[in-house]
């Protein structure tokens, strides 16, 4: 296909596995397959039957292949947060000739460098999921994104670790992979989140994004268009779903349906004179329940998670970010969950819903984030990404690549932009100081979440 590529995102989430197919034309992301399967073998976003996972995998994939009537086989899968730890490294590396005279620097130079950057003691069950570089600096120039065919002596890359535990890693990839699919990309799953919950400038200044999924809630914090923070509760819409069916006994099918057609997350918002009939087990005739009673079930237990989520925000000062709180995921379609948030965070907080055909749902949110952030990587990202060996050189990515590098020179990217002075030295790029009350403001918080 000329000037367009395919990329698929997966999202293996505890209620369900979303897929989606998307044909990259022309600077423009179109989906053209999407598929949705409730999943089992999962617990709190975490794999725990592998055989079970695949199956559900495949059946997606199945659904969103015959959508848009093409066969796939590269993936860009998300890794949740659980225990996600997010580390700055550095690396430097001779690279001059023999004689000590300067070279071009090459690709396996940057790889050189990204595993000197690698070199840290890690406890033996956590891993290295993904290496992002923030700049390249060579011979003391500093800001230099992607330093290959430039000349020097000595290089060095400053970027972010994310790292986690070694069995999420490998259960995810072994999942993707009996599911008769490449993984192409591993991401950690709120960076891709935030690519598309967040505008451009909650994501510079800071905000908070939280992903209201079905076995955990994930609040992120984003500043400076970087992951700087998570918190994973372990709980989720479907400890919802378990309260109503154990309050109201009934199954847990019939209190889902409850959840979804009557249900508010703010009991102040629901009606004490409209009720609906609930099927309880062990009685022949329906029960009469009001929308305030079941949203006071719901309430309840939303109440609990952003409790919790609010001390572990506060502690890091999150709710001074400019941006507020931004909820998604699955659980955010639920009438009044902005309202209770935000008396809950004392922040302004707002709903997001994908706007996609056919995906207006916030369940999506996670899959499409994915596919948008892996038609954003770079082809140095990706370099310095491979050096880690969990993801194959795909030729879905090394495709796109040169697309992008048309895109690039048709109109630079806003880090293009943003570094424009790469290769100058460091005290010239600091002349050019900014001093603005844009510029402070968004600074403020650089070395509270650096
Ligand atoms: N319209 C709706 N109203 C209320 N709740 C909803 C609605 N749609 C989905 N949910 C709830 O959202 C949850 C699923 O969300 P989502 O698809 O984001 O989770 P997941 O990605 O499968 O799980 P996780 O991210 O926790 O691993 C379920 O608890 C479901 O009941
Ligand atoms: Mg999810």
């Amino acid at each position: 296909m000329n000037n367009s590529d395919i990329f698929v995102g997966l999202d293996i989430g505890t209620t369900s596995i979303k897929v989606i197919i998307a044909e990259y034309v022309k600077n423009q992301l179109n989906i053209i397959g999407y598929g949705n399967t409730g999943s089992v073998g999962l617990n709190r976003g975490v794999i725990v039957d592998i055989d079970q996972v695949v199956l559900s995998i495949k059946d997606a994939v199945k659904q969103a292949e015959q959508r848009a009537n093409i066969d796939i086989s590269d993936v860009t899968v998300g890794i949740p947060a659980n225990m996600l730890q997010i580390e700055q490294c550095h690396g430097m590396i001779a690279v001059s000739e023999e004689d000590g005279s300067a070279k071009e620097i090459n690709e396996s130079d940057v790889r050189k460098v990204t595993q000197a950057a690698l070199v840290q003691n890690l406890p033996p069950e956590r891993t290295v999921i993904d290496i992002v570089p923030d700049e390249f600096i060579v011979d003391g120039f500093d800001g230099i994104q992607d330093p290959r065919g430039m000349v020097g002596v000595r290089m060095e890359m400053q970027g972010v670790m994310y790292t986690g535990p070694k069995t999420i890693l490998h259960n995810t990839k072994k999942c993707v992979e009996r599911a008769g699919l490449n993984v192409a990309d591993i991401v950690v799953a709120p960076i891709a989140l935030s690519q598309v919950a967040l505008n451009d400038g909650e994501q510079d200044f800071g905000a908070i994004v939280v992903d209201l999924g079905g076995g955990k809630t994930t609040a992120a914090v984003v500043h400076d268009h970087k992951l700087k923070y998570t918190y994973l509760d372990q709980e989720g819409g479907d400890f919802v779903t378990r309260d109503i069916s154990v309050v109201l006994n009934t199954s847990i099918e019939n209190a889902e349906m409850l959840k979804r057609n009557y249900g508010y997350a703010m009991s102040a918002l629901a009606s004490d004179e409209d009720s609906f009939p609930v099927q309880v087990v062990g009685r022949q005739e329906p029960e009469k329940v009001t929308e305030e009673y079941l949203s006071e079930i719901i309430e309840a237990r939303l109440r609990q998670i952003f409790d919790k989520l609010a001390g572990a925000l506060d502690q890091i000062n999150a709710f001074q970010l400019p941006g507020g709180v931004v909820l998604t995921g699955g659980m955010a379609a639920l009438p009044g969950i902005a309202e209770l948030a935000e008396e809950i965070f004392q922040v302004q907080v707002k709903v997001f819903i994908p706007q996609e055909i056919n995906l207006r749902i916030p369940s999506f949110t996670q899959v499409i984030g994915l596919v948008e952030y892996a038609t954003k990587r770079s082809e140095i990202e990706m370099i310095v990404k491979q050096t880690l060996g969990s993801v194959k050189a795909s030729r879905q990515v090394a495709a796109t690549q040169s697309n992008r590098g048309m895109q690039a020179e048709q109109k630079p990217t806003k880090k293009q932009k943003k570094n424009n002075h790469a290769g100058q030295p460091k005290e010239k790029q600091d002349s050019n100081n900014e001093g603005g009350f844009g510029y402070k403001f968004k600074h403020m918080f650089d070395n509270f979440f650096d």
